[in-house]
């Protein structure tokens, strides 16, 4: 990114947070919850239901998104991205998604605002849907 891209995309944001009123963090923008999710290459990791990221290079991927009996609030999923090692995804061999007792999972609670997290939250959630989960894993 060049200096000058930097500086609009920062004033941008400025001009956005103070429209939405201050440090508002409860709701996230999808969009720029997706296109942080590829910034960040979440979805080096990841394949989110629904949507053609690019493709993960680990696999198998951890799926996120689709349709599940108990869909995860945003709670959860805010605690999944900032403390990976809170909660494991179901339905995958222990040392696949697990190293130790930790999670595979890198640490992003030092390097992601609280905006980009909303956003990230925002673009997760929207992903989800109740329902009877299909076969896809
Ligand atoms: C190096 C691989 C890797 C990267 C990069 C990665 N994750 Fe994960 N993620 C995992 C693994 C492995 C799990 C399953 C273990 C766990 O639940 O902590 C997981 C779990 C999750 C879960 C919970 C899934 C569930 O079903 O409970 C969410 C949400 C999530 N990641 C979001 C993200 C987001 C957002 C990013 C980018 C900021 C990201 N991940 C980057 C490997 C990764």
């Amino acid at each position: 990114m060049t200096r000058s891209h930097a500086l609009a995309a920062c004033s941008a944001a400025l001009t956005l947070t103070l429209a939405c009123g201050g440090s508002q963090t409860t709701s996230g923008d999808p969009d720029k919850g997706r296109q942080a999710f590829v910034d960040l290459r979440c979805n080096s990791c990841h394949e989110v239901a629904g949507e053609s990221l690019p493709a993960p290079s680990v696999t198998p991927a951890v799926g996120l998104g689709g349709r599940s009996l108990l869909p995860p609030s945003a709670d959860r999923l805010k605690a999944d991205i900032l403390l990976p090692s809170s909660h494991f995804a179901v339905g995958y061999p222990r040392e696949q998604i697990m190293r130790g007792d930790v999670s595979r999972m890198p640490d992003y609670s030092k390097q992601l605002s609280d905006e980009q997290v909303a956003n990230l939250v925002a673009f997760l959630k929207s992903r989800y849907e109740r329902g009877m989960p299909s076969a896809t894993r």
